[in-house]
């Protein structure tokens, strides 16, 4: 995805309307991109449970749920919501923010799809970051994929909130396809919990 980003959320969303942002999405299928790829890569931990922690419109939530995951899917925006929820409504949909997110599951999986790192508030990244580790069992990964930009966290943050969350580094690679990464300006990482 080469297209300009904007540089926070609250900007993305004040030019773009939820049917703008799926529209987005299916040019990028037509033009070739497949809109799966994270969860081919979620699979290959053979997870039974997992949470879309920034599921948007529930791109990678509905799709582990068609191959057989069981899933929730968590955003803070609740057009965002609406939006997944009109598209499965039999789903687990819940409207919090990741920083604050205290949910009663754990889970095998939790995935960091679209860049929703960066788009946390700066202020409640680690935050978001130690609560999504919270959710996971011990032995399980978090996965996260995001752009790396000068105004953007960089690996080096992320891993330091990976390490006070209780995550050691797995694997990173460049894309979600398991390109291997070589300082590239994207990184798709996976954490595992090695807590007890
Ligand atoms: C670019 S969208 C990605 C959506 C989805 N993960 C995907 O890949 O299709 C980024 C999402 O992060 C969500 N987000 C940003 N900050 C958040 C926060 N603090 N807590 C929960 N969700 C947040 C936004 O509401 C938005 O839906």
């Amino acid at each position: 995805m080469s297209e300009e980003l904007p540089v926070d959320w609250v900007a993305y969303r004040a030019s773009t309307d939820v049917d703008a942002y799926e529209r987005r999405w299916e040019r990028l299928a037509a033009a070739g991109i497949d809109p799966h790829g994270e969860v081919a890569l979620v699979q290959t931990f053979a997870p039974r449970t997992a949470l879309d922690a920034g599921c948007g419109t529930g791109r990678v939530a509905v799709e582990l749920a068609r191959r057989g995951v069981d899933v929730i899917g968590v955003d803070s925006d609740p057009d965002m919501i609406d939006a997944a929820r009109a598209k499965a409504p039999d789903l687990r949909w819940v409207v919090a923010d990741l920083a604050e997110l205290d949910l009663p599951d754990r889970v095998d999986v939790v995935v960091l799809a679209g860049n929703v790192v960066p788009y946390v508030a700066a202020d409640n990244r680690a935050r978001a970051v130690a609560a999504c580790a919270g959710h996971l069992v011990p032995g399980g990964v978090l996965v996260a994929g995001f752009a790396l930009r000068p105004d953007w966290p960089d690996l080096g943050a992320y891993d330091r909130w990976c390490t006070a969350a209780g995550l050691a580094l797995t694997a990173r690679w460049a894309t979600w396809d398991r390109e291997p990464y070589t300082g590239g300006d994207y990184a798709v990482s996976a954490h595992v919990s090695t807590g007890g």
